[in-house]
């Protein structure tokens, strides 16, 4: 198995990492434009593997898209990341050429491979790559509701005192501070309605940091955050690799499924071998499916952008 990672800053590198670490794939590929970086982080992340005892070889390139041939999947992080006070939304204009040509350059040397996209904004930039790319839908899959989903479990674990990793909770819609909705309703702790527990206060509090939860972050580290969403690119990368058929919120095409079309959004999904398989079309209440459509309504504006650049 081969991946390739696109982009070797912060986000980037800690996917591939994390991928290195779990040997998901016996050839991983760090790719920058950046003359020397990708290089640098792959051998460093190699002076890892006698420690670690993994046997992943990771190689570096400064944008020799010759080297990422044959990849089984490739994740794409490549982009300016937001600053303190910025939204994602506002990062449109520089990185939609950006990843627009990261496309090109990977499907010319492999045109089987699912794509994961990282890069902000994460909804545009899916539906980006899916119209750009023509390729079938189901090998295009946006990273947002993943770890928008691990933060939501996060902000539940702080007020339970227990395990995020006890918890089932997901995030749909965009991955934007106003366009997400956590479904509070749905979260259980290991079965337990966490809405049995919670006071309504701490649920409107914990649905409300968990929408700014980037945005949090950005503000405290100077620039967007690396850790969780790194390790939500290879959470989905084990899941495609192991054919796990997981499921996952993940920003995919719609096609009718919670009444939109000609979009991609969060919505659950299961993760295998072929990319995202099937789309979980859950039962919202009233008020959620409003929420949903006036986050597509949010984001078809964002895409509608794409046309004037
Ligand atoms: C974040 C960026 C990666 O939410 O979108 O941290």
């Amino acid at each position: 198995m081969k991946v390739t990672v696109v982009g070797a800053g912060a986000v980037g590198a800690t996917c591939a990492d994390n991928i290195a670490r779990a040997a998901l794939c016996q050839e991983l590929v760090l790719l920058d434009i950046k003359e020397g970086l990708a290089e640098g982080k792959a051998q460093d992340m190699m002076q890892t593997a006698a420690l670690l005892g993994f046997d992943t070889r990771i190689t570096g390139s400064t944008a020799d898209y010759a080297k990422t041939a044959g990849s089984d999947v490739v994740v794409i992080t490549s982009g300016i990341p937001r600053k303190p006070g910025m939204t994602r939304e506002e990062l449109i204009g520089t990185n939609a050429g950006i990843v627009k040509g990261v496309c090109e350059n990977i499907l010319k040397y492999s045109p089987d491979t699912i794509i994961i996209v990282i890069s902000n904004p994460m909804d545009t930039m899916t539906y980006l790559a899916l119209q750009s790319t023509g390729l079938p839908k189901h090998r295009i899959i946006g990273m947002g509701g993943t770890l928008d989903s691990s933060r939501f479990k996060y902000q539940l674990s702080q007020h339970l005192g227990c395990s995020p990793a006890d918890l089932n909770a997901v995030v749909i819609g965009g991955h934007g501070d106003t366009t997400m909705i956590p479904l509070i309703r749905m979260a259980t702790w290991n079965s337990v309605p966490v809405t049995q527990l919670l006071s309504v206060d701490q649920q409107k509090q914990i649905v409300a940091d968990t929408m700014v939860g980037g945005a949090t972050l950005t503000k405290l580290i100077g620039t967007s955050a690396w850790y969780a969403p790194g390790a939500a690119g290879a959470a989905l990368v084990k899941s495609i690799l192991r054919d796990e058929k997981k499921l996952f919120t993940c920003c995919v095409s719609l096609d009718g499924e919670y009444g939109q079309k000609d979009i991609c959004l969060g919505v659950p999904v299961t993760i295998g071998r072929k990319g995202w398989e099937k789309i979980i079309d859950i039962k919202l209440d009233n008020e959620e499916q409003a929420m949903f459509s006036k986050s597509a309504e949010a984001v078809r504006s964002m895409n509608e952008v794409l046309k004037t650049l």
